[in-house]
């Protein structure tokens, strides 16, 4: 546990090449979705995960950008339609999406990052033309096989050009927690500009750097998230690539997230929220580093209150089980040092993560019938941005019981 105050080197910032400011460092951390196979024990890639913030533009971002071609593989194994939260989050996105803009038959839309399809499918189903462009084949072939149409590739400039000759103009670009994992964000817009309509929308969803810093959700800081948004820096960054920033909507998916939508500029109104917002984040001190500062103090109270629990427990002779081998969970588990000795696996509903070792800490992971075969006396949930999902499912284990052990905003049972 080493999170660390440097401050004093500044790498430029990928969006304005302003001096980024060190705010915290997580370690020697792996692929986040790099779950193992025991053969592949040696072979497993690390990088240091810190993240600053930019002086100028204030866009919060990672120091040193672990290449795009070891996360998205083929084999990339997370699948957005394993938590039922999602599930109706999405169908709820499509109705409106269909209610408001995709109102003529021949309007197209794009998904970049549709992963296995949970919102093509359904609007899909009502006859929209769509199209999702997903590199990772294996989670391109699930959305597929649910009637979906899907181009395993990258989005960027050269691959929005094919769609823009192919099928015409898109009138919504859709994107949920892509847009921010994508370090050379450049090639994003210089698609979108090829491929959007006239006075069509992108709208992007993705983790809110405001709720992570509130409620001290470090483990949202892992490889994938290279960029954690605020208002006030999608603002200059859209505006640095010819769009406009038209709205933004506060919403509770992944623990707090915001929905922007963006336009050619003039093409749509622009709505209070975003002044809004930005005066909010202000008030908030979101581009002040003692913020900043104030949240590594956390992360390390955190991580030496839950190892010391975990060891107690351990020496007391209990069982404690994992709930839910996220991606935030190689974060947690890295940085304070937590495997197999004081977690012996963790369950997980995802086929492709089962029967691995979980990237960097080698904790095994089960299936979900593990859990209650027998129950433990404690489960760390891991999963805790699907925590009302999960709890209500699982009534019979805190009915035998068993008990939750939480480890954000701190560390806590219930
Ligand atoms: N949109 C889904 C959701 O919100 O649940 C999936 C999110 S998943 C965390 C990110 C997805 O983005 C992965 O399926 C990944 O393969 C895809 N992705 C990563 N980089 C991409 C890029 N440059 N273009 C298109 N998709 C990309
Ligand atoms: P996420 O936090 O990145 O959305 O990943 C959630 C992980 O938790 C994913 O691997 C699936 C797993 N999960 C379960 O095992 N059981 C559940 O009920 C839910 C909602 C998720
Ligand atoms: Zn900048």
């Amino acid at each position: 546990m080493n999170s660390r105050e440097l401050g004093s080197a500044a790498p430029a910032c990928r969006l304005c090449a302003g001096p980024v400011r060190e705010w915290v460092d997580l370690g020697r951390q792996p692929v986040s979705n790099a779950f193992l196979r025991p053969q592949d024990l040696g072979s497993e890639r690390f990088f240091r995960l810190a993240v600053g913030i930019c002086a100028d533009c204030a866009m919060v971002q990672q120091l040193e950008a672990m290449p795009t071609d070891h996360m998205f593989r083929a084999d990339y194994p997370y699948r957005s339609s394993t938590s039922d939260g999602l599930r109706s989050h999405f169908e709820a996105v499509a109705g409106w999406l269909r209610d408001t803009e995709l109102t003529d038959p021949g309007d197209l839309v794009v998904e970049i990052g549709c992963n296995d399809g949970l919102l093509l499918r359904t609007l899909g189903a009502a006859g929209v033309r769509h199209l999702g462009v997903d590199p990772s084949a294996g989670a391109a072939q699930a959305a597929a096989a649910r009637g979906a149409e899907v181009r395993v590739d990258f989005f960027d400039e050269r691959s929005a050009a094919t769609i823009r000759a192919e099928r015409g103009p898109a009138k919504v670009i859709f994107s949920a927690n892509t847009i921010s994992h994508i370090a050379d964000i450049d090639e994003v817009f210089r698609g979108v500009d090829r491929l959007l309509a006239p006075d069509g929308i992108f709208v992007f969803e993705d983790r809110y750097v405001a709720d992570i810093v509130e409620y001290a959700y470090f483990d949202q800081i892992y490889d994938e998230h290279f960029y954690l948004f605020s208002v006030r820096a999608v603002d200059a960054m859209t505006a640095r690539f010819g769009f406009q920033l038209v709205d933004v909507e506060h919403i509770p998916i992944h623990g707090g997230s915001l929905r922007y939508t963006v336009a050619r500029p003039g093409a749509r109104p622009r709505r209070d929220s975003v002044a809004r917002m930005i005066d909010d984040e202000a008030r908030y001190g979101l581009g002040e580093h003692d913020t900043y500062a104030r949240f590594g103090r956390q992360i390390d109270r955190i991580g030496a209150d839950l190892v010391a629990l975990l060891t107690d427990l351990r020496d007391a002779g209990r069982r404690v089980v994992g709930y839910g081998a996220t991606s935030k969970s190689a974060t947690v588990t890295n940085y304070c040092g937590i495997g197999p000795d004081l977690v012996p696996y963790i369950c997980d509903t995802t086929p492709e993560k089962q029967g691995r070792l979980s990237p960097g800490a080698h904790i095994p992971v089960r299936p979900h019938e593990a859990f209650a075969d027998p129950y433990p006396d404690y489960a760390l949930l891991f999963a805790w941005n699907h925590a009302e999902e999960i709890m209500a499912k699982e009534r019979r284990f805190v009915e035998q019981g068993g008990r939750w052990i939480l480890y954000v905003p701190h560390v806590h049972i219930v």
